[in-house]
């Protein structure tokens, strides 16, 4: 390995989300904060070189992202998922929850009818909610420790006359890297019931060793015809603090109708430091994400193997994709207060809360492995303990 991921970095000084928020969202912040979805992995060397460098020249001022920029996104979709993009489909957008939020507001109306698959990333919900549309949720199965489509529910929501379905491909939580099969088979069913499919493939580039993403718009020859997809190297080079994702979209009329939105309210552009980052890190990051992904399985083997140890009533899901952890906690026999109530003041550890993913989600805890596997273990002792101190199982 030309890479240590083993480094130990304290972000509790620098407004890390995961710190601030975690006395609002814990109650407390004498925890071990393993929640919130980047990583204590420092951002790769050549990365922050580049923006190191750009920080030394005196102006900061109006700047362009440059050909290069989209050059080097298209190569790098091309090399890790086969994906054949053209320079004219690519929009800038800071976030991919922005991008999400535009394509709701771009292609439903209040009111509207939008799909999303449950327990899924909270802030889907949000997204609908706060734009008055009405959520139609296709709950997943949990089949052998994974999660399946379920597509005789997806079709009766569709016959709902949904406009939207928001599908998070990799899927958090859980994980699931959706294979060819049964992206194809979303696919015709939106298709048959005029559903636009916004994909949301944000942990694209985080897959474990073994598994291959398949971006929704390469599923066949229409299916990009009708979705939209939004990227992002926010997750898989740690740098969510830059503002920059980008939304690809072939299809001329969708693009028109996404573009729309996002022109009335100028949200086209990133930061001097997004263009950097991004610019350096698609360049030169190969070998690192294949690395880092190595030692994300290992970590994710690492919390399997001492979960079986030390508390064999927590089942998590067998990870594909991400840096995050999805416990089925449902035989500690706790309701979901006491789960949480458990996790914070018996283990003092900072997982999320899976109520909050949705329907589903009860009965489940997720936990973020983008750390030092130094700082896993001393997670599995603190979990340790708090298992020996009276809990029934
Ligand atoms: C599925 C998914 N989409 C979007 C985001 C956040 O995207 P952004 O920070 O670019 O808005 C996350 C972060 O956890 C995520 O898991």
């Amino acid at each position: 390995m030309r890479y240590n991921f083993d480094e130990v970095i304290d972000r509790s000084q620098t407004d890390a989300y995961k710190w601030v928020r975690s006395k609002p969202y814990f109650g407390t912040d004498d925890l071990l904060p393993l929640w919130v979805a980047d990583m204590d992995i420092a951002t790769p060397p050549f990365v922050m070189e580049a923006v190191q460098q750009r920080a030394a020249h005196p102006i900061l001022g109006y700047t362009i992202p440059g050909e290069a920029l989209n050059s080097a996104l298209i190569a790098w979709l091309h090399r890790r998922h086969q994906w054949v993009v053209e320079p004219q489909w690519i929009r800038m957008v800071p976030g991919v929850v922005t991008g999400l939020a535009i394509a709701v507001q771009a292609f439903t109306e209040e009111g509207d009818k939008i799909v999303i698959q449950t327990p899924v990333y909270p802030p889907f919900m949000d997204i609908v909610e706060k734009n008055h549309r009405v959520l139609l949720y296709n709950e997943l199965l949990e089949i052998d420790g994974r999660y399946e489509i379920d597509f005789d529910n997806l079709e009766t929501c569709f016959k709902q006359g949904p406009k939207l379905l928001i599908l998070c491909s990799p899927h958090n939580p859980g994980g699931r890297v959706w294979c060819k099969a049964e992206l194809e088979r979303m696919h015709l069913l939106a298709q048959k019931y005029g559903v636009v499919v916004v994909s949301d493939e944000i942990h694209a580039d985080m897959v474990l060793p073994g598994f291959s993403h398949k971006p929704f718009a390469t599923i066949d020859r229409t299916s990009a015809q009708n979705s939209i997809s939004l990227v992002a190297p926010s997750k898989t080079f740690n740098i969510a603090g830059l503002g920059i994702s980008f939304a690809i979209i072939s299809n001329a009329k969708l693009r028109t109708k996404y573009a729309r939105v996002a022109d009335k309210l100028f949200i086209n552009h990133g930061n001097i430091f997004g263009y950097t980052a991004t610019l350096a890190a698609y360049q030169n990051g190969h070998q690192w994400l294949d690395e880092l992904m190595t030692y994300l399985a290992g970590n994710f083997a690492f919390i399997t193997k001492r979960l079986e140890e030390i508390a064999p009533a927590i089942e998590p899901h067998k990870p594909e994709s991400t840096f995050l952890h999805w416990w089925n906690c449902k035989k500690l026999e706790m309701n979901q207060s006491e789960l949480v109530s458990f996790f914070v003041n018996e283990a003092k550890l900072g997982l999320n809360n899976g109520a909050t993913f949705g329907p589903g989600g009860n009965g489940f805890m997720r936990l973020n492995v983008g750390v030092s596997r130094v700082v896993l273990e001393q997670a599995m002792n603190r979990l340790e303990q708090a298992m020996g101190s009276g809990l029934k199982l």
